[in-house]
């Protein structure tokens, strides 16, 4: 490794040491999990390979991290106990194909990537070894994804324990079965972009009863983030908190009422459905 000026040297032990771990097609999601292990010291830059398609990329990634990147991937996975496939969705088979001679049944290959069943990457793998998917969502940036997981035929459940904590460094995870993947994907996959809209909608609402416009976005993200945090915290049941809200003959009623009758709760179910399906139809390829 050459260069490792922007990255400073972590002095404690890695919290899993002898794990070599391989990044194949660190992108977007794959970058945000090679700082995620790096800032929590999951992993030592020595423990972690990865590729990309572009060489300058390459290098540049090389160099922020102080992290071997490069763009051999059969050399990255003879490298590494458990491969990460960050590449798009129908890359994967190929990819598989190509790192084949440096897989073993001890190895697992824990895959990011929409849509790709574990079975075709069993099949394209030409052995029993563990395969596991994860669905993370972009969150991740902020270490606040929700990630769903299943496992292949062939996962140990220590393998799964390493998959968790894998991912746990981006946010929580779930553990759910496979035939789940799909409408993961369509509810907290596709999710934030749903989310976001309403948080859109909510500060130009603001701004529509007469708040400035950075004001306005802040209540609305804010009220958003405190709302998710008291359903995930106090346990309670999102209707019984949103009664809590709900005064007779008061301001929320009103608004509910707009809601109800805009088909808000519809619109939402709809859109959660129509991308589950899209998920489905992007798996049959
Ligand atoms: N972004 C998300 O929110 C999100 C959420 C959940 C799941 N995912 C999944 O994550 C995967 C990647 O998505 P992304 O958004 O991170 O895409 P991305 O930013 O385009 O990342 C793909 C990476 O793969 C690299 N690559 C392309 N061909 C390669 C090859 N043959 N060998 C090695 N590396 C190769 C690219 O290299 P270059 O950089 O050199 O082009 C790039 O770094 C997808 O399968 C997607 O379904 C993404």
């Amino acid at each position: 490794m050459s260069d490792t000026q922007e990255y400073e040297l972590p002095t404690a032990a890695a919290a899993m040491p002898g794990l070599k771990v391989a990044i194949l097609g660190a992108g977007k999601m794959g970058g945000i999990l090679l700082q995620a292990f790096l800032k929590n010291n999951l992993l030592h830059p020595d423990q972690i390979v990865a590729t990309v398609a572009h060489p300058e990329r390459a290098h540049a990634l090389s160099t922020q991290f102080g992290v071997q990147v490069g763009t051999d991937n059969l050399e990255a996975a003879h490298a590494a106990d458990v491969i990460l496939l960050g590449v798009k969705p129908l890359q994967v088979p190929a990819l598989v194909e190509q790192i084949r001679p440096a897989l073993t049944p001890q190895k697992v290959l824990l895959s990011f990537a929409a849509s790709v069943k574990t079975s075709a990457i069993e099949d394209a793998a030409g052995m029993q070894l563990g395969v596991i998917r994860a669905m993370p969502n972009t969150p991740a940036m902020l270490a606040a994804a929700i990630t769903a997981l299943c496992a292949g035929r062939f996962v140990t459940e220590e393998q799964l324990g390493i998959a968790q904590r894998i991912f746990a460094t981006v946010g929580r995870t779930v553990i759910v079965d496979e035939k789940h993947m799909d409408a993961v994907t369509g509810l907290s996959g596709s999710g934030p972009a749903f989310i976001y809209i309403i948080i859109e909608a909510l500060a130009e609402a603001g701004v529509n009863v007469g708040l400035p416009r950075d004001v306005a976005t802040l209540l609305a993200a804010q009220t958003t983030f405190g709302s998710a945090r008291m359903v995930l915290e106090t346990g309670y049941h999102p209707a019984l908190l949103k009664d809590a809200v709900t005064t007779p003959a008061g301001c929320t009623v009103d608004g509910i009422l707009e809601l109800e009758e805009g088909g808000l709760r519809v619109t939402l179910i709809k859109a959660v459905k129509r991308a589950t399906q899209r998920a489905r139809e992007l798996a049959a390829g």
